[in-house]
């Protein structure tokens, strides 16, 4: 694969007649006439000869084929993707395969796969290196955990649960940095997740990303407006596709939140939310919330963890939590060993933790159920001195009535005249 001159010094005016050379190239080939074999026999027969040496199909998912390259120029390995072959004479999806490339290089964060460049192959053909990321799917990595069980391998010993929310808490950070910027992911799931060799986490394939509503989406859209067409439809993975994505309606960053909430879910249970035997049987469970509650599903997850989850994956937008950064600091409490906002129902709870935060770390370790011992104390005390001055209310009135009696008996005449005798 050789890059085209086109797009050597690749300004922004460079990368337009990059599509459109692409373009031209489809306009050149009947995309009806030409069959995957002969797409993978062209383009490694480029990859074998110039610049990027092929080492191998890396994974391929529902649009895209990435493989292993060695860079013989700069010595060093990298992926290389490109659409699949038989998806390549469509126009729409090739400008979506372009946003893809240039939303990826737009989200430059340490969770978020580096893109390197966007080219040419000497047959026109599209394609944009990145970072070779040397590690596993998140999805693989929990089949092995599930298939392993509890057991001493390798995997379990790697991946034990709060590892894996740390993991989480790496994932929320890339997420809640591409809704600064104003994208959505909207295709979050294990698959697109990877692990990589130095216990870092990274977040692949920015395929179905689009701009937020509001402010933060229109400053995307200004610096890099939105191909046609492409965004609009229903797409996405059914079984982590928010309750709206799944109804086609309009999404905000409370979708990724939720689509998070599933993955976190699986992270503790290893087992997925919902099932279905069709896409459209997962949709409606989706769609009406029909799944198992996490603390059926893990049951020794701690009951803070499990409103976490629940609050994060509410059906209803309003009731989960409003930002990414709100879910992954509330895990973050969690982690910490204290109470987390999604469990602190009551205001005194919360008040409690508040101030406990602010002035006096004793009180933030304190967990709900510290709190609810502290109150039935508290409660207690109280009828304990409400007793007390309940009786001395008592005691006082009873002194009174005495001494009212005695101060009567005096002024009495045959009281008077007894004494009188007495004496
Ligand atoms: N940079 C990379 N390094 C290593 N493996 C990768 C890389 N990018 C993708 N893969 C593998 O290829 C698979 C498909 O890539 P992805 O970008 O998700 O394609 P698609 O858009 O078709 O879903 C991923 O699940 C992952 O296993
Ligand atoms: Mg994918």
């Amino acid at each position: 694969m050789r890059r085209s001159q086109l797009a050597v010094g690749s300004t922004m005016h460079a990368l337009g007649d990059t599509v459109a050379a692409a373009e031209l190239a489809l306009e050149r080939t009947d995309p009806r006439t030409v069959g995957e074999e002969q797409a993978i026999t062209s383009s490694s027969a480029l990859v074998a000869a110039e610049r990027y040496e092929d080492l191998g199909l890396l994974g391929e998912g529902g649009m895209g084929r990435v493989t292993r390259v060695r860079d013989v120029d700069l010595m060093r390995e990298l992926a290389v993707k490109r659409l699949r072959p038989e998806l390549r004479g469509d126009r729409r999806l090739l400008r979506q395969f372009l946003w893809e490339a240039r939303v990826t290089a737009y989200l430059d964060h340490p969770n978020i796969v580096p893109l390197h460049d966007l080219a040419l192959t000497g047959d026109d053909e599209l394609f944009f290196t990145m970072k070779f990321v040397d590690g596993i799917a998140l999805d693989e990595a929990i089949t092995q955990l599930k298939e392993e069980g509890a057991g001493r391998s390798a995997m379990a010993r790697e991946l034990t649960l709060p590892r894996r929310l740390r993991l989480f808490v790496q994932l929320c950070r890339a997420i809640e940095f591409a809704h600064a910027r104003g994208v959505l992911h909207r295709d979050l799931k294990p698959a697109n997740i990877m692990l990589g060799e130095h216990g870092e986490l990274i977040v692949m394939d920015w395929g179905l990303a689009c701009p937020l509503p509001g402010a933060t989406g229109e400053a995307l859209r200004h610096v890099m407006p939105k191909t046609d067409g492409a965004f609009g439809s229903l797409s996405g993975t059914p079984l982590y596709m928010s309750p709206e994505q799944a109804q086609g309606q309009e999404l905000d960053a409370r979708s990724d939140v939720y689509t998070l909430g599933v993955i976190l879910y699986e992270l503790v249970a290893l087992t997925r939310p919902y099932s279905g035997a069709t896409v459209s049987e997962v949709l409606l469970h989706v769609t009406q919330g029909e799944r198992t509650p996490l603390a059926e599903a893990a049951p020794t997850a701690s009951p803070s963890l499990v409103a976490v989850v629940e609050r994060a994956m509410a059906r209803e937008p309003g009731e989960r939590y409003p930002s990414v950064r709100a879910l992954r600091e509330d895990l973050e409490i969690v982690l910490d060993g204290g109470t987390p906002d999604a469990e602190a129902a009551s205001l005194v709870t919360r008040f409690g933790r508040f101030y406990g935060r602010e002035h006096n770390p004793w009180l933030a370790a304190l967990r709900l159920k510290d709190f609810e011992v502290l109150i039935f104390a508290a409660a207690l005390l109280g009828a304990g001195i409400a007793l007390v001055v309940v009786s001395v209310i008592q005691i006082g009135v009873i002194l009174l009535i005495v001494a009212s009696v005695m101060a009567l008996m005096v002024k009495i005449p045959w009281f008077r005249r007894l004494r009188a005798s007495g004496d």
